[in-house]
Order: structure tokens, then C-alpha cells, then sequence
């Protein structure tokens, strides 16, 4: 399998569970201390050394693109006003990865998103990073993926173990386990009631895929909630050519559940030294510690 160069991260969706907040701000610029959702998500890619971020958009995230270029007259306010830390870090965000974006005209699910994106791809193995999953740990997420997929040369999933009155949220795989924490998925299906579950395997937004994926994807009709679900597609390419699916290391938040994405902004917030004792200070006001 050739090296993995490019990432498609659909970010077309309304955001519904983050309302009010994403009236009229994308979700994926809703801040995570002090840093958008979307930017863990790149950071993540370009930690994993893919260099191409296929945004798939819409009409109202033109802001999302724009974080990851150039703010001339900002970077020029910042320079004269001798804030060269700043300078630095709005730098480098513009010049993290190269943007490429498609728009997705009518939002018909997560496997149409990607469909969008096919042209741009073109014919070469890539990523999928859904952007609400922030993950972290050591191996980026999606490296952790990208290692088993040059090793079996196949197409990977990442899952985690959800408990069992979530899986409902999410795709959910069945799987033998081969290897301490790989599987070979035998099957999956998107959000099952908890008792049709095969395992609380669930997928959490990190894919690697081959191109032939979208020939999976055009013959894929409306499944659950009427949309195009990339799992349907899935689940028939893992039964005809074999998947793998990567049990994943490390921390996840879900940013569009408020519990998560809160603690997610406590989490960052607190590994600041600088943030640290005054933050936690403050949160002894109205936090009863044990
Ligand atoms: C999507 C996928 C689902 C996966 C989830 C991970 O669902 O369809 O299989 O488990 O992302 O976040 P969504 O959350 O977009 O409804």
C-alpha cells in the first residue's frame, strides 16, 4: 500500500447537538482551550505525516479554511506590535498542511460526504478523520491505522469499546480478533439497537481506505436515518475483499457531546503550567473534590 498522503474530513453537518453555540459558527471552530476542534483533528493528520486535508464543506464553513491559511493583516498587526510568539503559532497553522476542499451540496450522510470527495482523491489509498472524534495519545490516532494498514494491506477501521447503552451512537463491528487489539471485521452495522449489537466495538471516526471504496459507495441506497452511511459501504467491501479493524490507544472525546467537549476544554486547559493552579482554583469555588 502506498504512503498515505491525503485525508478527507467531512464538515458539512449542521452541528444540531451543539446549538445554540452553531447558530452561525461552525462546530468544528467551537474552541477546545485555546484551539478550534478542527485544528486537533489536522494536527492529528500532520502528526501521522499526511501532507492533504480535503475539507467537505459547505457553503456556510468558508471560516474553516481560512484558520488554516495566511492572515496577512493579522500576522502584520502582530509583528509591528512585537507579539512574536503569536506571529509564530498563527503561522503555523497556515502553513500545517495543504487544503483542498469540495463542496457537498446536499447533506445526505457520511458516506455521501466522502463520495464528494472522489475526484480529489483520485486513485490512491487516503484517510478518513470525522471531525467531531478528537483523539490523543503517543502514535496519533490515525498512524496507529496507517501502521496496520501498510502491514496487511488492507483497508483499516479504528473502534473502541463503548459501553453497551452507547452503542447505539455509532457504527459497531464484529470482528475476530487476530491479534491482541486487531481484528478482521466480519461484519458491522450503523447504530443497532443495544440487543441486535454484535460486540460494543464501536467505530470512532479514523478510517483508512482504498479507492475502490467509492464503487462500494455508488451502489449504497439510504440506510439508517434515510442517509448514505459509509458504514453500509463498508460492511459489503470487508465481505468481499477484507478489513481490519484497529481496537485504538489513547483518549477520545466526542466534541459535539457537551459532557465530553467540556471536560475535553478542562483537560487541555489544565496540561498549561501557566493555566493550571489558577484554573483549578477556580473550579474548587463550585466543584466538590473528594
Ligand atoms: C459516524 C458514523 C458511525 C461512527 C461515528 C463516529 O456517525 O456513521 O459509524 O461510529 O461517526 O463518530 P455520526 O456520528 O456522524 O452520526
Amino acid at each position: 500500500m502506498k504512503h498515505i498522503r491525503k485525508v478527507v474530513i467531512p464538515v458539512a453537518g449542521w452541528g444540531t447537538r451543539s446549538l445554540p453555540a452553531t447558530k452561525n459558527i461552525p462546530k468544528e471552530m467551537l474552541p477546545i482551550y485555546n484551539k478550534p476542534v478542527i485544528q486537533y483533528v489536522v494536527e492529528e493528520a500532520q502528526r501521522a505525516d499526511i501532507s492533504d486535508v480535503i475539507f467537505v464543506t459547505n457553503r456556510d464553513k468558508n471560516v474553516i479554511e481560512d484558520h488554516f491559511d495566511h492572515n496577512l493583516q493579522l500576522e502584520d498587526v502582530l509583528q509591528r506590535a512585537g507579539k512574536l510568539d503569536k506571529l509564530r503559532e498563527v503561522q503555523e497553522v497556515a502553513e500545517m498542511v495543504n487544503i483542498l476542499s469540495v463542496r457537498q451540496k446536499r447533506q445526505l450522510g457520511l458516506g455521501h460526504a466522502v463520495m464528494c470527495a472522489r475526484k480529489l482523491v483520485g486513485d490512491e489509498p487516503f484517510a478518513v478523520m470525522v471531525g467531531d472524534d478528537l483523539m490523543f495519545s503517543g502514535v496519533p490516532g490515525i498512524g496507529q491505522l496507517i501502521e496496520v494498514a501498510m502491514a496487511e494491506k488492507m483497508p483499516v477501521i479504528g473502534v473502541m469499546e463503548v459501553p453497551w447503552d452507547k452503542v447505539s451512537r455509532y457504527g459497531i463491528i464484529d470482528g475476530e480478533e487476530v491479534a491482541p487489539g486487531v481484528y478482521r471485521v466480519r461484519d458491522m452495522v450503523e447504530k443497532p439497537k443495544r440487543e441486535d449489537a454484535p460486540s460494543r466495538l464501536a467505530i470512532v471516526g479514523r478510517y483508512i481506505l482504498t479507492p475502490d471504496i467509492f464503487d462500494y459507495l455508488e451502489k449504497v441506497t439510504p440506510g439508517h436515518g434515510g442517509e448514505i452511511q459509509l458504514t453500509d459501504a463498508l460492511q459489503a467491501m470487508a465481505k468481499e475483499r477484507g478489513m481490519m479493524a484497529v481496537r485504538m490507544a489513547g483518549m477520545r472525546f466526542d466534541a459535539g457531546d457537551w459532557a465530553e467537549f467540556l471536560s475535553a476544554n478542562i483537560y487541555f486547559a489544565l496540561q498549561d503550567e501557566s493555566l493550571r493552579y489558577e484554573l483549578l482554583g477556580l473550579l474548587k469555588n463550585f466543584v466538590q473534590f473528594k
